[in-house]
């Protein structure tokens, strides 16, 4: 699966600004929820995980412009992109579950957590790397409307399995942090538009395989306009370096 997702990033990388507008808005709360969590705190080194074009790098730096940043990610085209935007910042390409970044002051990660294959796991050893972690992740719901496309027609999902807004508040009331959720809606032409939306981003892989022909189907039989649901959760808290 980690093999797709980085072929999938990989090859999105020219598109991916082109469509991203959630995920960039996402970026600029994200900068604005570590304003409003970490009042006074000036961090001297940040570490943007999952960085894809820089989007969040792009928004902490207006509040923190003389950290030095670190932008990891699985694909390297991505990593590419943002480095032609930041040429002097710190870059790291691989899989951020596999990688000890040591420490530093604040982790970002936007939109990139829900391609993990253990969030949980992650988000206790960001605890103990950093003053402060600031990410969004996809929830349980995101893009339902295509869900119940595949339910309609006894289908499997190709969707991964976002983590519960409940799941990940759980495990906050451990590391003290907190969770709150957005939900952005995105209008397409019809069920085909969203699944090319899909691919330009680069979020097309899938943990099943589907049958073409069962994807034509579905796709060519709903063919009106097709309205998804994003269900962001934005986590904070303050990790372990703090103490
Ligand atoms: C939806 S994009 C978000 C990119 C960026 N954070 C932004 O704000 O636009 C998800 C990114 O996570 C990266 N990614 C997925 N799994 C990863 C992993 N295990 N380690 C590092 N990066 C990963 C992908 O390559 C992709 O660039």
């Amino acid at each position: 699966m980690k093999q797709k997702i980085k072929s999938r990033f990989n090859a999105a990388s020219s598109s991916y600004e082109s469509v991203s507008s959630v995920q960039k808005e996402c970026a600029q709360i994200l900068a604005a929820k570590t304003l409003e969590f970490a009042r006074g705190f000036v961090p001297n080194s940040v570490l943007d995980l999952g960085a894809g074009t820089g989007y969040a790098t792009e928004a902490m730096l207006k509040y923190y412009p003389d950290a030095s940043y670190t932008l990891n990610d699985i694909a390297p085209s991505m990593l590419e992109m943002a480095q032609t935007k930041f040429p002097k910042f710190g870059f790291c390409l691989g899989d951020m579950e596999e990688i000890d970044f040591g420490m530093h002051d604040l982790i970002i990660a936007n939109l990139s957590l829900q391609w993990l294959s253990d969030l949980e796991a992650f988000l206790l050893k960001l605890n103990k790397s950093a003053k402060v972690v600031v990410c969004s992740c996809l929830l349980k719901g995101t893009f339902a409307e295509w869900e119940e496309l595949f339910c309609y027609y006894s289908t499997p999902s190709p969707l991964k399995d976002y983590p519960t807004e409940k799941e990940i508040s759980e495990l906050l009331t451990a590391i003290d942090g907190y969770i709150e959720v957005k939900d952005f809606s995105v209008a397409f032409e019809n069920a085909k538009s969203f699944m090319k939306y899909l691919s330009n981003l680069g979020a097309s892989a899938s943990h099943i395989e589907m049958p073409f022909a069962k994807i034509k189907e579905i796709v060519t039989s709903n063919n009106g306009p097709f309205v998804v649901t994003y269900k962001v959760g934005f986590v904070v808290f303050k990790g372990d370096l703090n103490n």
